[in-house]
This record gives structure tokens, C-alpha cells and sequence, in this order.
């Protein structure tokens, strides 16, 4: 089968397609065909430097997500040919994920899907949809008469949670360092749209002088600090991103950094559940939303959707669809 196998740390362009033998199916795991997967920036990260990490054993075929349909169900509860999404749990890190035409995965991180999409738009939703979900409901706990400011608005990840918190009725506010974009957040639902300069604080307390109360953090720990000011007393913040480089705090003092009354929260995608995944495709459903889908690749152009990411310039999710023989 063809499969994207990370040999050793490398740049977008040295990705190109193997060929290596179909994965057996064991008990508790079963074989997946895969259709289609996203591109998510753990895969950039695996790829350019964690890779070399000593808790990560290469090769490894990455992927944290895809979608397909069951070709072995081994002994789980699936039936051959069922529609899947499978994410996280340790997919494409310490086990091979889904950047091939078929993957081996553990029952647990594998889940029924009740949607009707093609495989493209399916394939924008595991781990993008199930983060801001849970970003926004479960750790944000949002409501349609909430304010939601959210940092770093333009990826993925943010465009999803623009329109997630406003298919409840939240009100939306959203950055993006790039003013080309200001458009893009506004079609795509955002209230208001911010650029994130060094006027930022200027803009944001013109418009809200007193504050949101709820802020979805996605460029992280670089601009945390700065957001929880922006939350008003009982305000939540939500810690979910990395895009500004930057995983951990040095000199974080929480008595001094957290302002008082604020709530400091985060979101790991690292275990999902039916449950979760099911109320996902009936939100998605009922309010009948379209995944924002970038740009789809086949699996011969990984280096180019790899690319794509790295130069920021996506503005959606990006897919890679497996074509059939
Ligand atoms: N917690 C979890 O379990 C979890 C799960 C999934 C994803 N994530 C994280 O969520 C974030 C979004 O993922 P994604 O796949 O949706 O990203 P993406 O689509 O690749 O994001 C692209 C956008 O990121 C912005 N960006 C890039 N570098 C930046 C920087 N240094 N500072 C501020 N903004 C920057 C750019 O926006 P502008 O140029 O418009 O400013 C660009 O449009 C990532 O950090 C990812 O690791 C976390």
C-alpha cells in the first residue's frame, strides 16, 4: 500500500510515498481503508522536529487522523464496511496513523459516523471539529449570550470555532496578524474582526472596555498572558494552540499572571469518545455546517499540503483524499 513514512525529521518537500506491506489486524484493533485525512500542525511538528524526540520511534507513518470505511473488523463491535472517523490516542506517534491507504488502529480510538459527506468533508472534521468542540463546550462552556474573543481565528481550528460559537448565537470576536484576512473571518461568521499588532489591547478595549467573558486561546502560552486580561470577572480562557511557537511558560506566576476571579482552562484532543463524536455530527447536522475546507490533495502532493500549511495561507482545513486504483 502507499503510505507517507516519517524515516528521520525532514523538510515538507522530503515527504514522498513508500511503498509498504497492508498492516496486519490484531485483537482490539481493527483495519481500516483509508479515504481521506487532515493535516493537522502535530504532523509538521513530528515531522521538521519531534520526530527526533527520544519517546518517539521512527519510522513511523504519521497522521493523527483519518476517515475510511472498516476492512477487517476483527473482534470489535464494527461491521465490515462501516463509515469511520479515527483520531488521536496515539495515532502516527506511537503507532503508524493515517497517512496511508490503510491503517491498523486500536478500537478506541475509531467511531461510527452518522453524517452524510463526501470523504473530503468528512475528512476535515475528526480532530479539528472534535477540539473545538470541546474547547468551546466543555471547557468554555459557551453560550449564546457569551462573548467570545478568539486568538488566532484564521487556522483551522479558529475558523471551526467561529462557526461553531456562532451557530449557538455567541458573539464573535477574532484576530489575525494578516489585515488580507479581515474578510475571510467576516464571511466565515466573526462579529469583529482584530488584527493582532501591538494594538491589539487599543482595539479590543475601545470596543469592550469592561472585557469578554470567554476567550479561546490558539496561538498559546506567547499571548496567553495577554488574553486573560481581556476576560471580564468569572471570564474563562481556554489554552488549546500553539501557533506562536511556543508550548510551556517560563516565569509564569500564577498569583500575579491570573487576574483575579479569571478562570485558566485547556483543551487535549488525546481522548475522544463516541459519545462526543455523535454530538458532534448531530450539531453539524442540525445546524447544517459545512466544514471550511481549504484546499484537497492527493496523497503524491503530501509535500505540497505540507507546504501549504507552513506558509499560513490555507484559511481552512486541509485534506487529503486516496483515490481509488
Ligand atoms: N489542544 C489540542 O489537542 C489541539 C488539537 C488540534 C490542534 N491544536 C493546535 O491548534 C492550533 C491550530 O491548529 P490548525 O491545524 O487549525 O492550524 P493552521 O490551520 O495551520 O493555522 C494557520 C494559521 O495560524 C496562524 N499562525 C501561524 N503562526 C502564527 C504565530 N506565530 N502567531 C499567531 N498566529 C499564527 C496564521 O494566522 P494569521 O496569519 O491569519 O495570523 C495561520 O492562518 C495549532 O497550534 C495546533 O497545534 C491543538
Amino acid at each position: 500500500m502507499k503510505a507517507i513514512v516519517l524515516e528521520r525529521t525532514c523538510k515538507a518537500t522530503e515527504l514522498n510515498v513508500s511503498n509498504v506491506p497492508v498492516p496486519k489486524v490484531k485483537p482490539d484493533w481493527v483495519l481500516v481503508k483509508v479515504k481521506a485525512f487532515g493535516i493537522n500542525r502535530s504532523e509538521l511538528i513530528m515531522r521538521s522536529f519531534e520526530g527526533d524526540a527520544p519517546y518517539i520511534q521512527l519510522p513511523r507513518i504519521l497522521g493523527i487522523e483519518c476517515v475510511g470505511e472498516i476492512a477487517d473488523p476483527s473482534n470489535s463491535h464494527f461491521k465490515k464496511g462501516q463509515r469511520v472517523v479515527a483520531l488521536m490516542g496515539g495515532m502516527g506517534r506511537s503507532f503508524d496513523g493515517g497517512y496511508a491507504e490503510y491503517a491498523v488502529l486500536p478500537i478506541s480510538c475509531v467511531f461510527a459516523v452518522d453524517i452524510d459527506l463526501s470523504w473530503a468533508e468528512l475528512g476535515a472534521i475528526p480532530e479539528t471539529y472534535f477540539t473545538a468542540y470541546g474547547s468551546l463546550f466543555d471547557c468554555l462552556q459557551l453560550t449564546a449570550s457569551d462573548s467570545l474573543f478568539i486568538r488566532g481565528a484564521t487556522s483551522a481550528l479558529g475558523l471551526v470555532a467561529v462557526q461553531l460559537a456562532k451557530s449557538i448565537g455567541s458573539t464573535v470576536l477574532a484576530t489575525t496578524r494578516n489585515a488580507g484576512k479581515i474578510e475571510l473571518l467576516k464571511q466565515h461568521g466573526a462579529d469583529v474582526v482584530l488584527l493582532d499588532d501591538e494594538t491589539l489591547a487599543n482595539q479590543f478595549y475601545a470596543i469592550y472596555p469592561k472585557g469578554v467573558n470567554k476567550v479561546l486561546e490558539l496561538v498559546g502560552p506567547a499571548t496567553l498572558k495577554q488574553s486573560m486580561k481581556f476576560l471580564s470577572y468569572h471570564g474563562i480562557i481556554c489554552s488549546t494552540g500553539i501557533l506562536g511557537h511556543k508550548a510551556t511558560f517560563e516565569n509564569f506566576d500564577p498569583i500575579k499572571d491570573i487576574p483575579n476571579g479569571v478562570y485558566l482552562s485547556s483543551f487535549f484532543s488525546n481522548y475522544p469518545t463516541q459519545e462526543q463524536m455523535s454530538k458532534i455530527f448531530r450539531h453539524i447536522r442540525q445546524c447544517n455546517l459545512k466544514p471550511p475546507l481549504a484546499k484537497v490533495f492527493s496523497i503524491e502532493d503530501i509535500d505540497q499540503a505540507h507546504l501549504l500549511m507552513e506558509s499560513n495561507m490555507a484559511n481552512g482545513k486541509i485534506v487529503v483524499t486516496i483515490q481509488e486504483e
